[in-house]
């Protein structure tokens, strides 16, 4: 497995919409399995095709904590078939969006339909951490990222933190 180059705001393709995945073959089980390493990697709970610049209707999440088992969702062309009323608010992060952090409204509970590793299609009803990470990652295959259900004034506070961050992280880099 090869660990992926994970794409930053403000990347163009995270803002773009991903495409059908229309066969499954043994490149598209590599690239789900590379995510998947990817995403432990970086310590995520969840990575969607745009992040990895890839324009397909690719994710995968765990959202096991560490003493649990893995709990892996690798999903083709992923489709939430159904939403609870309830919402709820939680403190989401993003790779792409790396080390900022705000919270977000979503829906309670959600069941996704998609298509496993061999093309038969599951249904997983979820709700917690796994309804919000299955929202989160299925807006990134829409060019959504979590920033953009904050009020501009906070989306634009939020951004010139992490530019001023990065710019700090380079000039440090460059003194050593
Ligand atoms: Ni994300």
């Amino acid at each position: 497995m090869t660990k992926l180059k994970v794409f930053e705001v403000p990347e163009p393709v995270l803002r773009q919409k991903a495409e059908i995945v229309e066969k499954i073959d043994d490149e598209i089980v590599r690239i789900l399995d590379d995510m998947l390493e990817t995403m432990y990697a970086t310590n995520g709970v969840g990575l969607a095709g745009n992040q990895v610049g890839l324009l397909k209707r690719l994710v995968v999440i765990d959202c096991a904590g560490q003493d649990e088992e893995p709990d892996i969702l690798q999903m083709v062309n992923p489709e939430i078939i159904e939403r609870s009323e309830e919402k709820g608010c939680r403190n989401e992060g993003c790779l792409s969006v790396p080390r900022e952090y705000a919270d977000v409204e979503r829906h309670k509970e959600v069941t996704v339909r998609y298509l496993d590793k061999k093309g038969k299609t599951q249904t997983r009803k979820a709700s917690g951490l796994l309804a919000v990470a299955i929202q989160h990652e299925l807006d990134h295959l829409e060019g959504i990222l979590f920033i953009d259900y904050l009020s501009s004034l906070k989306r634009n506070k939020l951004l010139k933190h992490l530019e001023k961050r990065r710019k700090k992280e380079a000039k440090e880099q460059e003194a050593e």
